[in-house]
C-alpha cells in the first residue's frame, strides 16, 4: 500500500552510491543542484570567528548544568555580523553530546526547549534566535543579507542564512572541551526545520540532523503534497528561497529532484522527522513517505535505512530501528516536550 502510494507521487529516483566516496562526490552534485534552485548557491566559509562571554552561571538546574550567553561574531568578506547564543551544558566530567537549535525564541528554556530536560539526558544545548542573524522577511540590506551583496537568482535565501549561522555555531562548538563535538545534532521547527536540513546537509559535522514540522520545502515530499506547495510558500515567503525557485510554482512535476534528496543529503548520518497529527499544512503523509523515498541513500551503504511498517504511522509510532527516526505527535504544529524525549532516545541509540 505504501509502495503505490509513494508510486502514484512519480518522484525522480533518488541517485545512490555503494561506496562512502562514491557518494560523498554524488552528494556534492546532488547538494549543489538543491541549492541552485532551491535554496540558493552557499555562502562561503567566514575569514574569521569569535566568542565574547556575556555571561556565565556556573550552576543552574541545581548545579545540574552551567549557562553561557555569548556573542558570535563573523567576518566575511563583506563585513561582519554578531549574534548572541545561549547554552546550559550539564556539569561532567567528560565531554558531552549536545544540539544546536536554530529557534523562534531568544533564550533557553523556552515553550519550545525543555533545557532541564535535555540536561537530565546527558545533552547540552545551544540555541540563537534566527532572526539575529538577519530578519525574516524581504529586506535584503541588514544583517548577514546586507553583506552579501545584490540578490540574484540563485543568490541564497533567508533559509540558507540560518542554516549558515547554525554552522556558525558549530564551528565555535567543535573547539570547546567539554563538548563531543562527533556527536552534535542540529535542530529546527517548521521554517527553522527547513533550516536544520539545509544546514545538515551544507555540513557533514552534524551527526544528527533533526527536522520538526518542516513540511513544504522541508521533510515532506514537493510531488502530490496537501497544503502548502510552491506556488503558496514562494508567493508568501519568497525571501526563504532563491528567486529562481518560483519557476517550478504549479510546475512540481518539472523540479529535477524532490525533497527525498534533501533527506538523503543527511547520508551516511542520521536524520530524524517529526510530524503532527493535526499539521496538514505541513503534510504527515508526505513527509512519512520523503522518509521511505530517502532511505536507498543508507541502504545502498549498506547501512539500516528507513525501517517502515508496510503502512503509515499510527500517532506516537516511533521508529528508530534505521538511520531515519520519525515520529508522529498527537497535537498540532508545535516543538514540545514529547518531541525533544524522542529525538532524546534517537539520538541516544
Ligand atoms: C508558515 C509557512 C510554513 C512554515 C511555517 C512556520 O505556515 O507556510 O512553510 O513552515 O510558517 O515556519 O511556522
Amino acid at each position: 500500500m505504501l509502495k503505490e502510494l509513494l508510486n502514484s507521487r512519480k518522484i525522480p529516483p533518488l541517485p545512490v552510491a555503494s561506496s562512502l566516496e562514491e557518494w560523498e562526490a554524488l552528494r556534492q552534485k546532488l547538494l549543489h543542484t538543491l541549492c541552485w534552485e532551491e535554496y540558493g548557491t552557499p555562502i562561503p566559509e567566514p575569514e574569521a570567528l569569535t566568542a565574547q562571554v556575556l555571561e556565565y552561571k556556573p550552576r543552574c538546574f541545581g548545579g545540574k548544568a552551567f549557562f553561557t550567553r555569548i556573542q558570535l561574531t563573523v567576518k566575511i568578506a563583506g563585513g561582519e555580523i554578531s549574534f548572541p547564543v545561549e547554552a546550559v551544558i550539564p556539569n561532567s566530567a567528560k565531554p558531552v553530546p549536545a544540539f544546536i537549535s536554530i529557534s523562534f525564541y531568544s533564550h533557553i528554556p523556552n515553550f519550545s526547549l525543555p533545557a532541564e530536560e535535555v540536561i537530565d539526558g546527558g545533552f547540552g544545548v545551544f540555541s540563537f534566535h534566527y532572526t539575529d542573524v538577519t530578519t525574516d522577511d524581504n529586506d535584503f540590506s541588514t544583517g548577514l543579507a546586507g553583506l552579501l551583496g545584490s540578490r540574484e537568482e540563485h543568490s541564497p535565501g533567508k533559509l540558507a542564512m540560518w542554516a549558515w549561522a547554525a554552522m556558525r555555531v558549530m564551528d565555535y562548538v567543535q573547539e570547546l572541551s567539554y563538548i563531543d563535538s562527533r556527536r552534535v545534532a542540529v535542530l529546527g521547527h517548521s521554517r527553522l526545520g527547513k533550516t536544520a536540513l539545509l544546514a545538515g546537509a551544507l555540513d557533514t559535522r552534524f551527526a544528527l540532523v533533526i527536522s520538526n514540522d518542516s513540511g513544504s520545502c522541508g521533510a515532506a515530499l514537493s510531488r502530490g503534497k496537501e497544503g502548502e506547495d510552491i506556488d503558496h510558500i514562494t508567493e508568501e515567503f519568497p525571501f526563504w528561497f532563491c528567486p529562481a525557485y518560483r519557476q517550478y510554482a504549479k510546475k512540481e512535476e518539472e523540479l529535477p529532484f524532490d525533497q527525498h534528496f534533501m533527506l538523503a543529503l543527511s547520508a551516511p548520518r542520521k536524520v530524524y522527522v517529526c510530524s503532527a497529527q493535526e499539521d496538514p499544512w505541513a503534510d504527515p503523509v508526505s513527509e512519512f513517505l520523503c522518509c521511505v523515498a530517502a532511505s536507498p541513500a543508507w541502504e545502498a551503504l549498506s547501512l539500516p535505512g528507513f525501517s517502515s511498517p508496510d503502512q503509515l504511522p499510527a500517532t506516537g509510532d516511533a521508529f528508530h530501528e534505521g538511520s531515519i527516526g520519525y515520529h508522529l505527535r498527537a497535537g498540532g504544529h508545535d516543538l514540545i516536550r514529547e518531541d525533544w524525549q524522542k529525538f532524546i532516545a534517537f539520538f541516544r541509540s
